[in-house]
């Protein structure tokens, strides 16, 4: 069970979504789980253009994606959309990598009008893969915080929906 974030700064409220979603993923299924930030794989990950050629800390991520049995992948909104170098990180990645992978989406933003925006831009991403997409998406706003950056309940209770959900599909 991967989480990968596509954050370009820290601390990042989409890292603390997406390990909250694997970690109610984890309780539910017992599976080990890994999260990683592409913050750490840069400067690397601007620079790398072809799968073959990535060093360490990026290469380490892009195995973790390849060989994992449950995908989430989570971003800020970023005009619009998720972050360019998450997109950047997938394009690295062989076409038929992630065929019939399970994956979950979210992403957090300001505007309530992008949640749909960034969920789209994600499902196209990932049908080109051939992945299979959990049908709930979430979009974190800031007030789905707490004060001290942790994940409110209200929020913690649609990750709980999600990951159900997820299962009553047959996705987990
Ligand atoms: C360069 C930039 C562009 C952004 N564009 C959008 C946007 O188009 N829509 C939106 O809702 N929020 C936008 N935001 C706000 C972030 O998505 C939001 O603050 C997010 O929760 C940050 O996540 P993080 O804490 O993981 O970095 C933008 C922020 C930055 C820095």
């Amino acid at each position: 069970m991967v989480g990968i974030v596509g954050n370009v700064s820290r601390p990042s409220k989409t890292r603390t979504l997406v390990s909250a979603i694997v970690e109610a993923l984890s309780e539910r299924t017992g599976y080990a789980t890994a999260c990683f930030d592409i913050i750490d794989a840069q400067p690397e990950l601007g620079a790398s253009l072809y799968r073959g050629k990535t060093p360490g800390p990026l290469s380490e991520i892009l195995t973790a994606i390849e060989t994992s049995g449950f995908l989430v992948v989570g971003s800020p909104t970023y005009k619009a959309s998720y972050t360019g170098l998450l997109k950047h990180l997938f394009d690295l990645l062989d076409m038929k990598s992630l065929k019939d992978r399970p994956v979950i989406v979210c992403a957090t933003g300001k505007a309530v009008a992008h949640g749909p925006k960034v969920e789209q831009h994600f499902r196209m991403l990932f049908e080109f893969f051939d992945a299979r997409i959990a049908p709930q998406f979430i979009f974190a706003l800031d007030e789905d915080f707490t004060e001290d950056g942790r994940p409110s309940e209200a929020l913690l209770q649609r990750i709980q929906e999600q990951v159900s959900n997820a299962g009553k599909i047959g996705l987990l």
